[in-house]
């Protein structure tokens, strides 16, 4: 192993990655083992470790999805409750499910958008002060739109109650070489990822694990194997190791170079577009409130050879790294400049988003783990969630699994252009009521008589007689639809009380 022998066939059509070949080794002698590291992996671990200033940094070939995966592995193994603010990437969503983890959600209060919201630090001590297990706060920051939550308050909240805090950084791994070192382990939090593929020059896959905490610093590899493939790119390590290089040659010169690039760049269109705040590389242009589209922007944009990180209706995210250049700049502004000419107006919007917490039937993993059907959107309110979907890649939770789909969710969903959900299947026994114990009310009974224009002395025995030959039968939130010969008969699934009976359309 590797299959390719280093790209031995150079007629072969492989021979186009040729040179990646030479560096996509294995476990040879002297090329280290990721989860058993004591050689060179190990030794790059321990450089970035100390560019980090951390107690220790593992390296990920599996992004930050598998060092999400392995934080939580952590706080399963402390038996940590886990308080989330709701705004998470997919991969937490999952790997709650793979830990059969059941977050207790805190709310952020969105701004603008289902992408960022603020997370009100009386409500986190709230939450951590009553809660009477030891716990965990995970939260996502920076966010999409490159937003970053106030983690040195939420430390010290977190610490005063014996608490653990988590930082998804997927998005900030560069944090840490900016003029302020705002990078979450410096500001204290305990673990925490970073992307290494997303802001730094490195390999799609590439992320590093970082914790403050002595404590966690030999627990990270094994948390991290339990999911981790056995056989972790090197090519990925390898871009690790080289970007450690480059953080302590070159990074912060190129931080320096970009800010005054982005400032420039924002302050060109400052008079026709508001920009949302957050970390400087995220350029997040308020699309809406600026009066335009984010995504007809976007569309504009592409054509004119730009390609945006995100867009939607509301927003437009711009995502640039420390390695962009100036001529990068004037490229994008050159861009931006045609796709505004050409963009329609629209009025701008300034609306408050909103939505609440859905209610809760069952949990994370049973809802993952059971049946489940991809169903239109507009059939699924009163549906539980299966799976999470979610508008582009990362996304909050509209409904997350085990999750009642309301109808708020179902008019967000559809806002994000989401047209199907996957929920959970019913069970035999909620798609069908025993027949011995379907009844009416009186008044039931009087809508039956009047909707069939018929004279119905017995409404119970009439309706089971029905029911018993059935055609079909749906169920829609709390009722059931028998479609039976002549008439359709809805039923309160859990009293078995038929609610009303309407004539079969012709
Ligand atoms: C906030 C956030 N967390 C986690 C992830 C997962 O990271 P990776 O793709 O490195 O596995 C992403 C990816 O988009 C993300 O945006």
């Amino acid at each position: 192993m590797p299959g390719h022998k280093g790209g031995a066939d150079s007629k072969n059509i492989m021979s186009r990655l040729n040179g990646l070949f030479d560096l996509d080794i294995t476990e040879i002698s002297g090329a280290d083992s990721l989860f058993e590291a004591d050689g060179i992996i190990a030794e790059s671990e321990r450089n970035m470790s100390q560019l980090y200033g951390s107690a220790a940094t593992v390296y990920s070939a599996g992004g930050s999805t598998l060092c999400i995966q392995a934080m939580l592995t952590l706080m399963k193994q402390d038996n940590r409750k886990v308080f989330a603010v709701r705004n998470v990437h997919r991969a937490f969503l999952n790997a709650c499910a793979l830990l059969d983890i059941d977050a207790e959600w805190i709310m952020p209060e969105y701004n603008g958008s289902i992408l960022s919201g603020e997370i009100s630090l009386s409500d986190v001590e709230k939450r951590l002060k009553d809660c009477r297990k030891p716990s965990c706060l995970y939260i996502t920051s920076p966010d999409y739109t490159g937003k970053t939550a106030d983690i040195r308050s939420l430390a010290e909240i977190c610490h005063r109650y014996g608490a653990k805090l988590i930082v998804d950084n997927a998005h900030g791994a560069h944090l840490a070489f900016m003029p302020e070192n705002i990078h979450p382990i410096n500001v204290g939090a305990d673990l925490c990822c970073d992307s290494a593929h997303k802001m730094l020059p490195a390999l799609t896959g590439s992320a590093m694990l970082h914790t403050s905490c002595i404590e966690y610093a030999d627990r990270l590899k094994q948390a991290m194997s339990f999911f981790g493939s056995t056989s972790p790119s090197y090519l990925i390590m390898a871009s690790l190791d080289l970007c450690c290089e480059y953080i302590s040659c070159q990074i912060k010169a190129d931080i320096k170079r970009n800010s005054a690039d982005i400032s420039a760049f924002r302050n060109r269109f400052s008079d026709r577009l508001s920009f949302a705040d957050g970390e400087l590389f995220h350029i997040t242009v308020k699309a809406s409130e600026s009066g335009y589209n984010g995504n007809e922007l976007a569309q504009l944009m592409r054509e004119n050879g730009a390609e945006c990180e995100y867009s939607d209706d509301d927003l437009l995210i711009l995502l640039m790294s420390p390695v962009n250049v100036s001529d990068d700049y004037i490229r994008l502004a050159e861009i931006l400049e045609k796709s505004l000419e050409k963009a329609e107006r629209h009025t701008v919007k300034n609306e408050k988003f909103s939505l609440s917490l859905p209610e809760k039937a069952m949990s994370v993993r049973d809802a993952v783990f059971s049946p489940t059907e991809e169903i239109p959107v507009d059939s699924a309110e009163g549906r539980i969630c299966a799976s999470v979907k979610v508008p582009c890649p990362p996304a909050i939770p509209i409904a997350s699994s085990g999750e009642i789909i309301s109808r708020e969710c179902i008019n967000i969903f559809k806002k994000y252009g989401i047209l199907t959900v996957n929920v959970v299947k019913y069970k035999d026994e909620e798609l069908l009521c025993d027949i011995e114990k379907i009844h009416t009310t009186e008044q039931g009974a009087e809508r039956i008589r009047n909707n069939m224009s018929a004279d119905i002395p017995d409404a119970d025995r009439w309706c089971r007689d029905k029911i018993a030959d059935y055609s079909s039968v749906i169920r829609k939130g709390k009722n059931l639809y028998y479609t039976c010969e002549d008439c359709v008969i809805t039923v309160n699934a859990k009293s078995c009380t038929v609610i009303t009976v309407h004539p079969k359309r012709k």
